[in-house]
């Protein structure tokens, strides 16, 4: 696989990183018209919902640095976490397919809103084997468990949120230099990204150190 990420152009020596290419890249970036006009000023959105053809977001970019540390160490099956609509863990199911690796998603309850039962329905169809649990404690042992008994088994963090998985958005930062540099998008003063355990943030500022 030839490493030709932005990252790694500009620091060759990381290309002994594990790495795989998972997403279509890079994003388009584009100028949101009425949205400018009404708060004076002009905004962008770099599209990263189409990191992947069929589920895209945040994830895509921290599973091409996770999925390759899961090929390299010859794993087989992926044990990860969340409730029973968990977009991680379609996200995950959907990329593991493509590897041949089959999910298995340990989930709690929540309440059946119309997305999560669409993304029920989703981890059916792409294959995730679900284990429900009563508990956060439950799931731990569960997951504890089936981690030992199948040593083919890697346990991705939450939202693949792991130093790995930062990598992605080290990666983003400099995609969006070489963005800035062809004049696609001017120069931001502010970016602003949505939040859960912070590592896409985390990248994004480290990258942009960087870059
Ligand atoms: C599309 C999307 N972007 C960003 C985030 C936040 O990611 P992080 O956990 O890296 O802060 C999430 C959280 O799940 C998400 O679904």
């Amino acid at each position: 696989m030839v490493k030709e990420i932005p990252l790694f152009k500009k620091y060759p020596k990381l290309t002994n990183i594990p790495w795989v290419s998972i997403i279509v890249s890079p994003t388009p970036v584009h100028k949101m018209g009425q949205t400018s006009k009404t708060l004076k000023r002009d905004i962008w959105v770099k599209r990263d919902d189409l990191t992947h053809t069929i589920y895209g977001g945040n994830k895509p970019r921290k599973y091409e640095f996770v999925f390759a540390d899961i090929l390299k160490k010859g794993k087989k099956t992926i044990v990860t976490l969340g409730s029973i609509g968990t977009n991680h863990g379609l996200a995950t199911t959907v990329t593991a397919r493509d590897f041949g690796l089959s999910t298995h998603l340990f989930v709690l309850e929540q309440p059946l809103s119309e997305g999560v039962r669409e993304n029920l329905l989703c981890h059916h169809f792409f294959g995730a084997k679900l284990h429900l649990m009563r508990n956060p404690f439950h799931r731990k042992l569960a997951m504890k468990i089936k981690l030992i008994l199948d040593r083919s088994s890697y346990f991705v963090t939450l939202g693949a949120s792991s130093p790995l998985g930062t990598l992605g958005f080290v990666n983003a930062a400099f995609e969006l230099k070489e963005q800035i540099e062809k004049k696609i998008i001017p120069e931001p003063d502010k970016l602003f990204v949505t939040v859960g355990s912070l590592a896409t943030c985390a990248g994004l500022v480290l990258g942009l150190e960087l870059a």
